[in-house]
């Protein structure tokens, strides 16, 4: 048996137009897998770099890597979900940009019944992200001060949300006036427009030379280098995404020379491999959404049709917060 998905998929590594976009059959599910007709469907960069070829896939292949789904079947030895309800998932093969879709029911996660399908979509994977890079990847505490670059695209926002909840104080670099104002929104103490001040010099500056106590920095290129010189001895740079490409090789030796620094380069799917954990960060992640931490301000809705369009306006900077197709 098979059911008609709409779904995206790709042939050839490239921009947009790469995409392909039609109805396709979609085989029952595999034993040990669900399948979800998806309410609502989270665009992040990865998704670019997916379909550039940055962090090549097999191909052909489907794209997205999060979603919002109401199950509508269950293979064979999954236990613990019942067709008719909804759950949010991050990872799995990539295949989110489609209707309907079978999925590892190990990537599926029990959504609460108060949380919105679409505020979810909005969150869960960015939302993941910031769990791991703030609680796991370096534990930020009250009166820490963190530097967090692009601090108004889609994990930004939410990041500056949680940090500056905790207690941190957070300096936030955007490219614009307008990104600014959304920066100092969700939380941001200081921003910097990096586009056109030295936002190194600004760091020291706000931090009477001590430098901060951990960098975010999703930049990459050209970012990188300046963000080691923003941290204090024994500060962490946590480089954890390309956005403006691949990060230049580092010394290891200058570590040493600019204060016994740590550099980690994370990634979410080795901190949500084990199911334990992987629950363990989704009740504390949703737990933050239900108490109103962490709010999907500012969803950009697309129809699922136009994922496309969605990709060149992340790609241009036009976005901010976090961008959702509608199936
Ligand atoms: N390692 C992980 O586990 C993990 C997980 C999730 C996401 N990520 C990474 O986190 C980053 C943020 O993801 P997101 O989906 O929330 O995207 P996003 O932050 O909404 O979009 C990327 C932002 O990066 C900034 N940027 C700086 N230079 C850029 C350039 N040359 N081209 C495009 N953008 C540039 C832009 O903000 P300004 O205009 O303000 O500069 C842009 O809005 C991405 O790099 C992603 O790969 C990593």
């Amino acid at each position: 048996m098979t059911t008609e998905t709409q779904a995206f998929r790709f042939s050839e590594f490239g921009a947009s137009e790469v995409l392909d976009f039609k109805t396709r059959q979609l085989p029952d599910p595999a034993p040990g897998e669900i399948q979800i007709r998806h309410l609502a469907i989270g665009v992040n960069y990865i998704d670019i770099y997916h379909r550039r070829g940055t962090a090549p896939l097999p191909l052909p292949s489907g794209i997205g890597v999060e979603g919002v789904g109401v199950i509508t079947a269950l293979g064979d030895g999954v236990a613990g979900f019942a067709v008719g309800a909804r759950v949010a998932y991050v990872g799995g093969p990539p295949g989110a940009y489609a209707t309907h879709r079978n999925l590892p029911a190990a990537r599926a996660l029990a959504l609460p019944e108060d949380l919105d399908s679409r505020e979810v979509a909005a969150l869960v994977f960015k939302g993941l992200t910031v769990e791991y890079l703030i609680h796991r990847c370096f534990e930020v505490k009250r009166g820490d001060t963190v530097l967090f670059h692009a601090a108004a695209g889609g994990v930004g926002s939410i990041a500056c949300q949680w940090l500056s909840h905790i207690g941190a104080t957070v300096i936030g670099t955007v490219s614009s006036i307008e990104k600014a104002e959304i920066a100092r929104a969700n939380g941001c103490r200081h921003v910097i427009l990096y586009t056109q001040e030295d936002f190194q010099a600004r760091v020291g500056e706000i931090t009477d030379g001590k430098g901060v106590d951990v960098v975010y920095d999703s930049v990459g290129a050209e970012t990188f280098a300046r963000s080691l010189d923003c941290l204090r001895p024994r500060g962490m740079l946590v480089s954890f995404g390309a956005s403006s490409g691949p990060v230049p090789p580092l010394d290891v030796s200058a570590l040493s020379a600019k204060g016994s620094l740590y550099v980690t380069r994370p990634s979410i799917a080795h901190y949500t491999a084990d199911r334990a954990e992987y629950e363990a960060a989704a009740r504390n992640l949703f737990a933050a959404i239900g108490a109103g931490v962490i709010k999907a301000a500012g969803i950009t809705t697309y129809p699922l049709s136009k994922a496309g369009k969605a990709h060149e306006d992340l790609e241009a900077r036009r976005t901010t917060g976090s961008v959702v197709l509608l199936p």
